[in-house]
């Protein structure tokens, strides 16, 4: 099949890429590396270096003719999106309906959408928040995302093509940014690393669920499977606090591990954590790894290249 991945040079774009290829599908990445990198692409994929807004972008989709398309580019930092709403809308909605405009043109059947789970539900929303929990995002990015999935769920509607809109608990794993705002779990292996001291926000004890990128990419090929259309929360199910990450690391990897604790930061959600019921029995999907087997797994990516 003939498959467009926006954002393959990414963190889990291109994980996704390298499941595709192996699958012996036939992938375009597009990607404008403002945050991906070249060295992650994947050679058996065809690459086109633009931004999704552009005009060149979409000519090149048109020439390939996609018959599915997975949707992960994007401005993914919510401080950024704090700090500017008017450029994060710029990426995440007028750069997906650009795509959408294109697709639609295409006929493309299929449409699978990396939504978030974290920045969807908000501070008050009952734990393990479901698919039916009222979404009440936080943020700009937050927001943008909400607003991206109406977009795909009325063009389905008008279209009759299939949306898949996964919405992602918090990713970590080989390939994540470790010098970016967030990303706490590459952040933190690769400052052990390096033998430096950790910061954390606060007390330490607000939580997250983390999902393995391994697990991620196999939610979206069961997405791109199921012929159906959706919404679907993808995590673990697990929450996970900034001070357990220290003491995975700490035992298992860093004994000698410092952290201190600086402000908490403002406007930051105590917790959050998914109800992946849903996508357990309609996506035929749950989280494998467990959180111990993907911190080694990233661990060891960071110390293996330290000069990233
Ligand atoms: N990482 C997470 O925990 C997480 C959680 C929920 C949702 N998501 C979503 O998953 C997707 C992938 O996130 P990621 O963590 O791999 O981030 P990433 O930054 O590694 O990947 C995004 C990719 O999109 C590319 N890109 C950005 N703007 C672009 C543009 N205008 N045109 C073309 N390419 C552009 C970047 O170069 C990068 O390769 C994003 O849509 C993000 O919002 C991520």
């Amino acid at each position: 099949m003939k498959i467009l991945v926006t954002g393959g040079a990414g963190f889990i774009g291109s994980h996704l890429v390298d499941a595709l290829v192996e699958d012996a599908e036939e992938v375009l990445i597009v990607d404008d590396l403002s945050s991906g990198k070249k060295e992650f692409i994947n050679p058996k994929a065809k690459f086109f270096e633009g931004d999704i807004r552009s005009a060149d972008t979409q000519s090149a989709i048109k020439e390939f003719k996609p018959e599915a398309v997975f949707h992960l580019a994007a401005q993914k930092s919510v401080r950024e999106s704090i700090r500017k709403p008017a450029y994060d809308a710029e990426i995440n909605i007028i750069g997906l309906l650009k795509l959408l405009e294109t697709c639609v043109d295409l006929g493309v059947q299929k449409f699978i959408f990396a939504s978030t789970g974290g920045a969807m539900y908000g501070d008050n929303a009952n734990l393990p928040a479901s698919e039916t929990e009222p979404e009440n995002p936080e943020s700009p990015y937050g927001l943008a995302k909400f607003a991206s999935e109406k977009y795909l769920q009325l063009f389905s509607r008008l279209k009759k093509s299939k949306t898949m809109i996964l919405r992602l608990a918090n990713v970590y794993g080989p390939r994540q940014d470790p010098f970016g705002e967030a990303g706490v779990v590459a952040i933190f292996c690769q400052r052990a690393v390096a033998g430096e001291t950790l910061f954390v926000n606060g007390d330490g004890k607000q939580t997250r669920d983390y999902l393995f990128v391994a697990d991620a990419v196999k939610a979206f090929l069961k997405a791109l499977s199921l012929d159906a259309s959706g919404v679907f929360n993808i995590g673990t199910g697990k929450e996970l606090s900034v001070l357990d990450i220290i003491m995975n690391l700490k035992t298992q990897h860093a004994p000698d591990l410092v952290y201190e604790h600086r402000e908490p930061m403002a406007g930051e959600m105590l917790r959050s954590v998914l109800n992946c019921e849903k996508a357990r029995q309609e996506l035929m999907w749950t989280a494998r790894v467990d959180f111990a087997e993907g911190l080694t797994k990233t661990f060891q990516y960071f110390k293996n290249n330290q000069n990233l």
